[in-house]
C-alpha cells in the first residue's frame, strides 16, 4: 500500500532534483530503467539552458538502461558525469568528444564503491518498482542491478510506480547486501538458484519523498535473428563444448553459463538448445535475453540467476501470465552478487563474452576503439572472465568491411589479460589456449581465428619476435588502426 506517500507527476519529481547533484537510478540494461523522471528531467534541463543557466547531474545506474533515460538526457546536455557502463550512441558522442566524463569499472564493484563514498554522497535514488509499503518495502520490478544500494545509501528516494510491469516480478528478486569489510562473510550460494535473500529492499519510509505512477513497457531493443557470422561461431563453441564433455573437462551434468548480450549470445543458445548432447543446464549470468529465455520453456534451460530481465514485452507477458512456472525457474540478484567473483569461480561458470579486438597474444579489448573513443564500457565481461572455470570470446575476424582485422599484434587497449581469455573464436575458427606458451598462441590464434587475408601480416610480426615470447613492438598494432582513421571509420 502506498498511500502514505506524496503522488508526483514526473515534473514535480525532476523538480526536487538540482544541478550537480549525484543522482542514482535503477536500470541494468533497459530492464527496469526509470521512464518518466528522465524525461521530465531531460526537458527541465533544456529548459534551464535556454535560460542561461547551468542544469547537470551526475549520473549513476546498474548498467546500461533505455532511450528514455541515458539518450534522453545526453542529448539534452543534461549529464556531466556518468558511471559505470552505458550502450547509448547519445551518450558515446558526448563521452567521446569530452563533454561527459565517463568511469568505466567492473559492475561488481560499484555497490561497495558507492557504500564507501567513492563518487561522494548520493542526493537522489530514482528506483523503478512493482510496490512500495508504507513501512518502507521497495519491490524492484525487471532488474535488481544496484538498486538496493542506491535505496540504502541516497538521501532522498522517488519511486516509479510501474504498473506495466507483473507485480509477481517483484517476487523472483534475491536480495542480500553484504556488510562492507572486514566483517563480509562468505556468501552460502551452492546452486544457480538457491535463495539466500528477500524479495524487497526495506528502506525507512521518511526518506521517499514520492511516488510517480507510470505505465510503460521496458525499452528493450528487437534482437535480429541470428546471422550467418554468429551461426559459424556459435558451431564452433558448440562443437567445442561438445567435445569438452566427452573429454570429461566439463562435468556430465554440465556447468552454469554467462553469457553477454547480443546476437552471437543468441545464436550460442539456439545451438546448445538443440544439441542433444549437451544436457540440460543452468546460467548464472548478469543479464537474461530472449534466447536463452525460450529455452526455459522446454526445460533445456533449467533454471537462471540473473540480475535483470532483458526481455520483449511478449516474453513479459509469458512470465505474468504463468508466473508459478517462472518463479522457480528466475532469481533476480544485485550486480554484487550476480556478478560475485567468488560465487563466479565456486560454481564453475562458463562464461562467454564478446571482444572489440583480441591481439594474438590473447589479450582482449572489450572497450576502447583505436584505444580511444570508448563503445560501452567493460560491464560485467571482468567479473565474468577472471573468475569463470572456462572463459571464451568471442567476435568477427574482421571489422569495417575488412579495412579492418579485430586480431591485432596487440591490443590497442586491454580489458582481459592473457590470464583470462582462455577460448579465441571467430567466424573463421576456435582457438584452444590454455596450456599454451605466448608464441604458441600466437599461431593458433593466426591459423584459426585470424581472417586470411590479415594472416601474413600477423605472421610477420610474430617471426620479428623473439621466439616462444611476446613482441611489445607497438608499432605495427598502430599500423593497422590507422586505416581507420584515415577513412573516417572512428567512432563518433
Ligand atoms: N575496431 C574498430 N571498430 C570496431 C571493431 C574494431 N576492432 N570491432 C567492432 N567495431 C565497430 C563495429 O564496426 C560497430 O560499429 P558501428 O556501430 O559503427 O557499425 C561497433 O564497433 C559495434 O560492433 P558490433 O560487432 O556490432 O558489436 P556488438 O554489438 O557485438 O558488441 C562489444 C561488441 C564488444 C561492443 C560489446 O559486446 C560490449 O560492449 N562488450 C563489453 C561489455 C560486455 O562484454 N558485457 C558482457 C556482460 S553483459
Amino acid at each position: 500500500m502506498t498511500s502514505n506517500y506524496p503522488i508526483l507527476s514526473a515534473e514535480e519529481a525532476a523538480e526536487l532534483i538540482e544541478n550537480n547533484h549525484l543522482v542514482a537510478t535503477s536500470g541494468f540494461t533497459p530492464a527496469g530503467a526509470v521512464k518518466a523522471v528522465p524525461v521530465a528531467l531531460a526537458k527541465r534541463a533544456k529548459k534551464l539552458h535556454e535560460a542561461g543557466e547551468k542544469f547537470q547531474i551526475r549520473l549513476l545506474t546498474g548498467a546500461s538502461t533505455g532511450t528514455s533515460l541515458d539518450d534522453q538526457m545526453a542529448d539534452a546536455d543534461a549529464v556531466s558525469w556518468r558511471a559505470p557502463y552505458q550502450s547509448s550512441r547519445s551518450m558515446r558522442q558526448k563521452i567521446n568528444a569530452g563533454k561527459i566524463d565517463f568511469v568505466d569499472m567492473h559492475l561488481s564493484h560499484l555497490p561497495q564503491s558507492v557504500l564507501f563514498g567513492h563518487f561522494g554522497v548520493i542526493d537522489v535514488a530514482v528506483i523503478e518498482a512493482t510496490e512500495v509499503t508504507a513501512d518502507g518495502k521497495v519491490f524492484l520490478s525487471t532488474s535488481v542491478g544496484a538498486s538496493p544500494t542506491f535505496l540504502k545509501q541516497a538521501g532522498k528516494v522517488i519511486i516509479e510506480l510501474n504498473r506495466a510491469q507483473s507485480r509477481s516480478i517483484g517476487d523472483m528478486a534475491d536480495i542480500v547486501l553484504p556488510a562492507p569489510p572486514p566483517k563480509r562473510c562468505a556468501l552460502t550460494l551452492d546452486h544457480p538458484l538457491q535463495r539466500i535473500g528477500k524479495s524487497y529492499v526495506q528502506i525507512d519510509p521518511k526518506k521517499i519523498v514520492g511516488i510517480v505512477e507510470t505505465n510503460q513497457a521496458d525499452e528493450v531493443g528487437q534482437f535480429a535473428p541470428p546471422d550467418e557470422l554468429s551461426q559459424n561461431i556459435a558451431g564452433f563453441v558448440v562443437e567445442f563444448l561438445r567435445n569438452e564433455l566427452k573429454a570429461g573437462r566439463i562435468p556430465t551434468e554440465f556447468l552454469p553459463l554467462q553469457s553477454g548480450v547480443g546476437n552471437v549470445a543468441n545464436a550460442v543458445f539456439e545451438g546448445i538448445g538443440a544439441s542433444p548432447d549437451i544436457p540440460d543446464f543452468y546460467m548464472y549470468s548478469e543479464v537474461l535475453q530472449p534466447g536463452p529465455f525460450s529455452l526455459m520453456r522446454s526445460g533445456r534451460l533449467l533454471g537462471a540467476s540473473s540480475c535483470g530481465l532483458t526481455l520483449l514485452p511478449e516474453h513479459m507477458q509469458q512470465i505474468a501470465d504463468d508466473a508459478d512456472f517462472y518463479k522457480d525457474r528466475i532469481v533476480l540478484r544485485p550486480q554484487e552478487i550476480s556478478n560475485n567473483p567468488a560465487i563466479i569461480r565456486q560454481l564453475g561458470v562458463i562464461s562467454l563474452n564478446t571482444a572489440l579486438e583480441a591481439d594474438i597474444y590473447g589479450h582482449v579489448n572489450s572497450t576502447h576503439v583505436v584505444g580511444q573513443s570508448v563503445m560501452n564500457g567493460i560491464g560485467g565481461s571482468g567479473d565474468f572472465a577472471r573468475n569463470s572455470y572456462l572463459s571464451i570470446f568471442v567476435c568477427p575476424s574482421i571489422a569495417k568491411g575488412g579495412k579492418i582485422s579485430t586480431l591485432v599484434p596487440m591490443c590497442s587497449h586491454v580489458d582481459h589479460n592473457e590470464h583470462s581469455v582462455n577460448v579465441l573464436v571467430t567466424e573463421q575458427g576456435l582457438a584452444d589456449l590454455r596450456g599454451l606458451a605466448p608464441g604458441a598462441r600466437a599461431k593458433r590464434i593466426i591459423e584459426n581465428c585470424a581472417h586470411p587475408m590479415y594472416r601474413d601480416y600477423l605472421h610477420q610480426y610474430i617471426a620479428n619476435s623473439k621466439p616462444g615470447h611476446i613482441n611489445h613492438d607497438l608499432k605495427h598494432c598502430f599500423d593497422l588502426h590507422q586505416r581507420l582513421i584515415e577513412t573516417g571509420d572512428m567512432l563518433g
